[in-house]
């Protein structure tokens, strides 16, 4: 283990971590991971723990599912990668034919990519190239949510809205619009936040419509924000105001998408299907770098034929954009046998009484005097920390709590990570009741022992 610690010390930068504080850190429960088996994650010590977030939300069926593991090895007896530019190749095939399947039914094609970022950057290019080959080259502004979060490249940051991560970034960022969050906790005027919110989007797209391309939105929950919930109805409203002014709906699946929310899609839960939809994370179960951009077939014939310049070799509707990566044979072996899995393993008629376990549990933290708000949305839980509930105080040193809380856990067998204050839960959807028990106990048992004033 510690031969594992130095030479990571030594070499490796990891994301988002303050390394100086990782380098001194002295404790190392569940800091090299060597091995995962079902729902656990096994340390260089060989301790165990449970995956409390999915390794990062990515995760479904567990780790070392042979089903998955089986398909990755039948096609790396085949060929690992070809590219798809010039080219087709069958994994990359079967998974556009099962997507289109699943997803909303305006969805007709799939463009492959290989980050939640780089399905949004794609989203954002071709929304914005979209109207430009209809004519309308001045639609090129976004409406976006204030906490919301699209990935790290310069385009997704650009539509992201958390400050601790995007504004140092500024000067590089193209000018979105953005909106409140319609979170009630995070509103101050509380219910009618929703209508305050479409409101202002109203607002923005008569302004000027002939200047927006499209509303971008992580259906249902804005994960990373600390998994902010919205009001029922939400979605379906900005999906109506798009279409009352002929505006694009990305809707950012990259978190919510396969089975998280309790339905495959966030968006089944409101009947919405959009024009583009982002794919990452859960896509190959977990298993590799895959992501895909959905598109309309109304989006798709407007980047067919066009105007060639044979001199130049350039078309001039065609989306100039790829990745060496895009389409990898390995990751969508992984996808195809991942889908199938959900398909064949009645993970989603197993849902609900998930849904409806973490719920009861969670219920326990209703009078919490550090427990702010408990929001969950399917699968995925945040237990917002504060110094008072009855005040609505926050903690001034916002992160240390959550931080803390989510390393405590690890005493407890639990790996999760927070946002921010919020303590954070995303299981794999596939996990068995009696695990998910033992993850919830754990983490409400642990928040419950830090804010014992004896052990703090
Ligand atoms: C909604 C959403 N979009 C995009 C991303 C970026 O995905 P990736 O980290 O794979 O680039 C994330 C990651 O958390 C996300 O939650």
């Amino acid at each position: 283990m510690r031969r594992l610690v130095e030479a990571d010390n030594a070499c490796v930068w990891h994301p988002f971590t303050q390394m100086r504080r990782w380098i001194d850190d002295p404790r190392d429960e569940g800091r090299v991971i060597v091995a995962g088996d079902g729902f656990e994650l096994i340390d260089a010590r060989g301790r165990r723990y449970i995956d409390g977030f999915s390794s990062l939300w990515c995760n479904l069926h567990g780790h070392r599912v042979s089903q998955i593991d089986d398909a990755i090895r039948g096609q790396l007896g085949k060929v690992a990668h070809t590219t798809l530019l010039g080219h087709a190749s069958q994994p990359s095939i079967e998974l556009a034919g099962r997507l289109v399947k699943i997803t909303p039914e305006t969805l007709k094609k799939v463009f492959y990519s290989d980050s939640g970022a780089t399905a949004v950057e794609v989203a954002l290019k071709m929304a914005c190239q979209y109207f430009r080959n209809l004519g309308q080259p001045k639609r090129f502004r976004f409406v976006a949510l204030r906490h919301g979060y699209h990935g790290d490249t310069i385009g997704s940051v650009s539509l992201g809205g958390i400050d601790t991560f995007h504004s140092i970034f500024k000067p590089l960022l193209f000018e979105t619009a953005f909106v409140d969050s319609p979170n009630p906790y995070h509103n101050p005027s509380g219910d009618d936040a929703a209508d305050r919110v479409i409101a202002r989007i109203d607002e923005l797209l008569s302004s000027c419509p002939e200047e927006y391309c499209a509303v971008i939105v992580e259906p249902l929950v804005q994960g990373a924000a600390g998994m902010l919930t919205h009001p029922a109805g939400f979605l379906r409203s900005v999906r109506d105001l798009t279409r009352k002014y002929g505006v694009l709906l990305i809707a950012d699946e990259v978190a919510t998408g396969f089975c998280r929310t309790g339905k495959m899609f966030a968006c089944e839960h409101e009947g919405v299907s959009p024009d583009l939809m982002c794919l990452g994370k859960g896509l190959s179960g977990g298993y590799l770098p895959v992501a895909a951009t959905m598109a309309s077939q109304e989006i798709f014939d407007a980047f067919c034929d066009g105007a060639d310049d044979e001199a130049a070799s350039i078309n001039t509707k065609t989306f100039y954009h790829g990745h060496t990566y895009t389409g990898n044979a390995l990751g969508c072996a992984a996808a195809v046998a991942s889908i199938d899995l959900i398909n064949s393993s009645g993970l989603m008629d197993a849902l609900p009484e998930k849904v409806r376990l973490i719920e009861k549990k969670l219920s326990s933290l209703a009078d919490h005097p550090n427990v702010g708000d408990v929001r969950q949305c399917g699968m995925m839980v945040g237990i917002e920390i504060v110094r008072s509930r009855d005040k609505r105080e926050p903690f001034e040193a916002k992160l240390l709590r959550g931080e803390a809380i989510c390393r405590m856990a690890r005493r407890r067998n639990i790996i999760i990570r927070p946002l921010g204050d919020v303590v954070a839960i995303m299981p794999a959807p596939a996990m068995d009741c009696d695990t998910l028990e033992r993850l919830l106990d754990g983490v409400i048992g642990t928040i419950c022992e830090y804010f014992q004033p004896e052990k703090r």
